[in-house]
């Protein structure tokens, strides 16, 4: 972990941007249990290639020269083990680390990493620790977007599948389909999202949802009224989610270490 702050170039102000001469910092939520990938560690302490995912997803936010500090938001009663995690594995740059407790839900976890941040944050990321791979280029994309005057950015792929809309039901009971949406106007949603940072902040203060709570902080902007655009997103950028995730990502590992050495 280190001290010095990186320097940004200054961007517009007003609500449709950060203010001049602030920083970037991402927040990664990192406080799921993950039980969609079996028993086992919270999923963000996961190795993968020997190396825990959430130091992956730490070092892909690092690595981008436009995030100068990164928020860690560990599982309620680890933060002390996720800090001893971190200092154990070299990040690169010159890039701050802070990690905090966090909550029940992914909402409320963004929420405590928010609060965390120091004054001089203008652009906020929020990348999912559950999405370790995702290229510098396309966190440098979304960090650029923000930069340059839009208050909510997400990268998103177009579909390979045919969604359908259907009515749940409990068991194996077949659900009845109730809609099939034009698959040419969809999007699959990724992270890093970047938000100016006191848009996002007023969304998390004013829109509440029940249950399990936002799984995407975008779509919590865009209940404010604020305008949303996507970039390109980028398959490495996939979510860990079940066991194949694994497999998927050992095989891009494995094609980089071949490619790039890295
Ligand atoms: O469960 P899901 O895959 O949607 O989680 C997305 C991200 O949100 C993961 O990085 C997970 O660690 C994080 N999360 C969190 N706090 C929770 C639940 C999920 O930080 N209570």
């Amino acid at each position: 972990m280190n001290a010095q702050p990186k320097s940004e170039t200054p961007r517009p102000a007003g609500h449709s941007g950060a203010p001049h001469n602030t920083r970037t910092a991402a927040v990664i939520p990192a406080a799921g249990r993950g039980v969609r990938l079996g028993p086992g560690a919270p999923k963000a302490l996961r190795a993968l290639s020997g190396t825990p995912m959430l130091v992956h997803a730490v070092r892909a936010m690092a690595r981008s020269r436009a995030v100068s500090l990164v928020v860690v938001v560990a599982p309620p009663d680890g933060a002390a083990d996720v800090r001893n995690l971190l200092g154990d594995h070299a990040l690169p740059g010159t890039t701050d680390v802070l990690v905090v407790p966090g909550g029940e839900t992914r909402q409320e976890s963004v929420r405590l990493g928010l609060a965390a941040l120091p004054d001089d944050i203008g652009i906020v990321l929020v990348h999912d620790a559950a999405r370790p791979l995702v290229p510098v280029d396309t966190v440098d994309a979304v960090a650029a977007a923000v930069r340059d005057g839009a208050p909510a950015v997400v990268p998103a792929l177009p579909l390979s599948d045919t969604v359908k809309q259907v009515q749940p039901r409990s068991g194996s009971e077949p659900e009845p389909v109730t809609g099939t949406p034009e698959r040419a106007l969809l999007r699959a949603v990724q992270t890093p999202q970047g938000f100016d940072r006191a848009t996002l902040v007023e969304a998390h203060e004013k829109v509440a949802l029940e249950g399990e709570g936002a799984t995407d902080d975008a779509g919590m902007v865009e209940r404010l009224g604020v305008p949303v655009v996507v970039v390109p997103g980028h398959e490495e950028a996939f979510k860990v989610t079940r066991p194949l995730d694994l497999v998927l990502a050992e095989a891009v590992l494995a094609r980089r270490r071949a490619t790039d050495g890295f």
